[in-house]
């Protein structure tokens, strides 16, 4: 089997304890009308973090099947890791986009969420990171994904792409900027080859 391999919401909640453990991460991203240098549109802020483990991932972690909803257990981690600017955030099961299992380095099945926000509310949780119970810690520092490519051709979204993530969030952020068209299709598509080579 591939690793990882997509599955439905029902198959992936079929793979129980003690086997199987449980993550959720969501991307929070906000239409950005700023322009960098006063001429780069940024068209979106969208939030990820620089992990403990010098990855880069979406905020998030592990849910326990036994006591909570995969959507608790989520605000939960969300709390933990943006701090006091994620009090009001609430993320549903309508944000649900998708499942992965993948049986190495151990069996994880990674639920995936996005929710759209408005500026303010993203600037509020990026505010509030400092003071989560987990920064410098789980998390070393939120981040924004450059969503533009620069001149040289490298700069911006491809140099950012080819950073190393953790589990399947590189492609989990690939196709979030897909369908809620954050970056002009054919730039995206131009961004991930160049980040390939
Ligand atoms: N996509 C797919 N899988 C992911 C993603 C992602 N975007 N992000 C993380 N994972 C997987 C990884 O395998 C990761 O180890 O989910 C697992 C749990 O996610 P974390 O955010 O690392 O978990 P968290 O609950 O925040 O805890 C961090 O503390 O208790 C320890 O050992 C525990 O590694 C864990 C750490
Ligand atoms: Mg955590
Ligand atoms: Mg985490």
């Amino acid at each position: 089997m591939g690793d990882p391999r997509a599955l439905s919401r029902e198959a992936a909640l079929r793979l129980g304890p003690p086997q199987w453990k449980h993550a959720c991460h969501a991307l929070l991203y906000a239409p950005c009308p700023e322009r960098l240098f006063g001429k780069i549109p940024l068209r979106f802020a969208v939030l990820m973090q620089m992990r403990f483990d010098g990855r880069l991932g979406f905020p998030g972690g592990f849910v326990d099947l036994r006591d909570t909803s995969l959507e608790e257990g989520l605000n939960r981690e969300l709390r933990e890791e943006l701090g006091p600017g994620a009090a009001s955030l609430h993320i549903a099961e309508l944000d649900y986009m998708s499942s992965h299992a993948s049986e190495n380095p151990q069996r994880v099945v990674a639920h995936f969420y996005a929710k759209q926000l408005c500026l303010d509310e993203l600037r509020t949780i990026e505010e509030g990171a400092t003071r989560a119970k987990d920064h410098g810690l789980e998390v070393m520092g939120l981040v924004r994904v450059p969503l533009y490519t620069m001149r040289d051709g490298v700069g911006g979204l491809p140099a950012f792409l080819s950073n190393t993530f953790i589990g399947n969030a590189r492609d989990q952020l690939v196709h979030a900027l897909e369908t809620f068209q954050l970056v002009p299709r054919e730039q995206l598509q131009k961004a991930v080859s160049t980040a390939q080579k």
